[in-house]
């Protein structure tokens, strides 16, 4: 079974993939690392976030096993992330890898902006996780300050924003709702309502039984 979880920053997309994969018993990839990683290479490398050359290099050189996740989640990655995100040619390069990862034998769940509609268009169970911005913005800041970031919600909201704008726009692979995605608003909702609001998405769609409890 190939689950696909799309959705904006900060949604919840990621914990509901986390908590999705391991209910299920399932490999989980969260794609956003992989741009998060292109980017840092880049910049590692003293290269311009604006060469495409360089990004698509770095994408090229990826390997799955090295992130360092810690230091690929803090607050200047996912801007970072979402400028070479926008180049066509670093999402082609980072295709095949996430195509295999989703092949696997024994199914995986993918969460990112494009699983539904590019990556994986034949997912079993596709969910557009989203919330108001001003929702994902509180919860970012949580997540920041928790981690030792100093950060304030304003400037929370406007990268949220930005990002929002920039991913909604880009001709290639455009942030949006597959067809056949199931929307789930977390706005209203705390951590483990929306993921048993997930799982009975997955089991709506798959027949499948939940899993022991
Ligand atoms: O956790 P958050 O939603 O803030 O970020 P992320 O999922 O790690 O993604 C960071 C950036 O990578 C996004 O703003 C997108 O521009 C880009 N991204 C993408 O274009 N396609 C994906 N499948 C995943 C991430």
């Amino acid at each position: 079974m190939i689950v696909a979880i799309d959705g904006p920053a900060a949604s919840g997309k990621g914990t509901i993939a986390r908590s999705l994969a391991a209910k299920l018993g399932l490999p989980h990839l969260d794609t956003g690392l992989l741009y998060r990683a292109t980017a840092r290479a880049v910049m590692d490398q003293g290269h311009s976030l604006a060469d495409v050359e360089a990004a698509v290099a770095a994408a090229r050189g990826l390997a799955l096993t090295d992130f360092d996740e810690t230091a690929l989640r803090g607050c200047e990655m996912g801007e970072a992330a979402s400028i070479v995100a926008a180049m066509p040619d670093v999402r082609a390069a980072l295709v095949e890898m996430q195509r295999r990862f989703a092949h696997r034998a024994c199914g995986a769940v993918l969460d990112g902006r494009d699983i539904g509609t590019v990556i994986c268009p034949e997912a079993d169970v596709k969910i557009f996780v989203t919330a108001s911005p001003e929702a994902r913005a509180t919860r970012r800041a949580l997540e920041w300050s928790q981690n030792g970031d100093k950060v304030d919600y304003a400037t929370v909201l406007t990268d949220i924003l930005q990002r929002d704008e920039r991913d909604r726009s880009r001709t290639s692979a455009p942030l949006k709702a597959a067809d056949d995605a199931v929307v789930l608003d977390t706005t209203k909702l705390d951590v483990a309502a929306a993921i048993a609001a997930a799982l009975e998405i997955v089991l709506a769609r798959t027949g499948a039984k939940g899993p022991a409890s």
